[in-house]
């Protein structure tokens, strides 16, 4: 079904109040975005950006935890500012589905996590008896290199952030959903692991077809994961397209600050270049340094 669209943004803006209670004040965190992820072409979709430009705002809105003021965003064609009853808004999560940032805000410390993932499958897929539960728990857990063994019975506490993450992305997987939304998946996993989680996403795009909106400040795992990227400064998209072309030869001032300040996913690429870096701070006067 290539050529349809899965996804459609078109001139989206969202606007918050500022000033306080009386004030008619606004400010722009979406500034009329504009993309297309299309049906049948799964691909890591990533938004890249600065804090406060506006990426998690995108993100609620394509999720449909934030209303856009201006322009439509359809999903499957359809308009999902017409998503009003329940049992429309559980039809579209089965098909869109968050990861976010923090995996221990996700889940409620004294709940076992294997019956997030049990009544995950009971809301989404209908399993009814205890068996089907664990089978489709299982079968999501297998996916991200874990497995219902090795978690049941166990709490949020138990688990490092990198294997809760993994079983955060489990859960999102059990309605097999087309897209997910990951706002910040990484931010919070040990640093070690982040390419891990990375590396996952791209597993899925592959085996399960699933696109997936990848939301970082990090350029290092985006320009390590991307297929196709935008970035966003103060609500606006200020570049887009293929991610090697964007991320290889910015051309916006703003991007090709962003390239200069990454570092290769490669520990040890990344600390010669760190030297290197301190090396030149040293040899540049104090009136270089400013004017760089
Ligand atoms: N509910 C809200 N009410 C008022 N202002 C908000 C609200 N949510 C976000 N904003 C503002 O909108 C702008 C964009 O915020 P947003 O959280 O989307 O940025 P972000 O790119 O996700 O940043 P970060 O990298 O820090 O997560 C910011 O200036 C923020 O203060
Ligand atoms: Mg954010």
């Amino acid at each position: 079904m290539s050529g349809e669209r899965l996804l459609e943004l078109d001139n989206v803006s969202k606007f918050f109040p500022i000033g306080g209670f009386f004030s008619r004040a606004k400010m722009t965190a979406v500034n009329e975005v504009s993309f297309a992820l299309e049906t049948g072409r799964p691909e890591i979709f990533t938004i890249v950006g600065e804090s406060g430009s506006g990426k998690s705002t995108l993100a609620k809105m394509i999720l449909g935890s934030e209303t856009a003021d201006r322009g439509t965003i359809r999903f499957d064609g359809a308009d999902i500012a017409g998503i009003r009853s329940r049992s429309a808004r559980e039809a579209f999560m089965t098909k869109v589905q968050p990861v976010f940032q923090n995996p221990f805000e996700a889940f409620n410390p004294l709940t076992r996590i294997d019956e997030y993932l049990f009544s995950t499958a009971h809301r989404f897929k209908g399993a009814a008896s205890r068996a089907d539960r664990e089978a489709l728990a299982d079968t999501a857990l297998q996916r991200v290199g874990l497995s219902l063994a090795e978690i049941r019975g166990r709490y949020s506490h138990e688990l490092s952030g990198g294997e809760l993450q993994r079983v955060a992305i489990a859960r999102a997987l059990i309605p097999e959903p087309k897209l997910i939304i990951a706002d910040e998946p990484v931010s919070m996993v040990d640093a070690s692991l982040r390419m891990s989680i990375v590396n996952l996403f791209r597993e899925l795009r592959d085996t399960l077809k699933v696109s997936i909106i990848y939301i970082t400040h990090d350029l290092a795992t985006a320009y390590y994961i991307a297929d196709r990227v935008i970035i966003m400064r103060k609500g606006i998209v200020v570049e887009s397209g293929d991610a090697r072309t964007v991320l290889d030869n910015p051309q916006h001032e703003y991007s090709i600050a962003l390239k200069n300040a990454v570092l290769p996913p490669d520990p040890r690429e990344a600390s010669a270049i760190i030297r290197q870096r301190q090396q030149d701070a040293v040899t540049l006067t104090p009136r270089q340094i400013v004017s760089a």
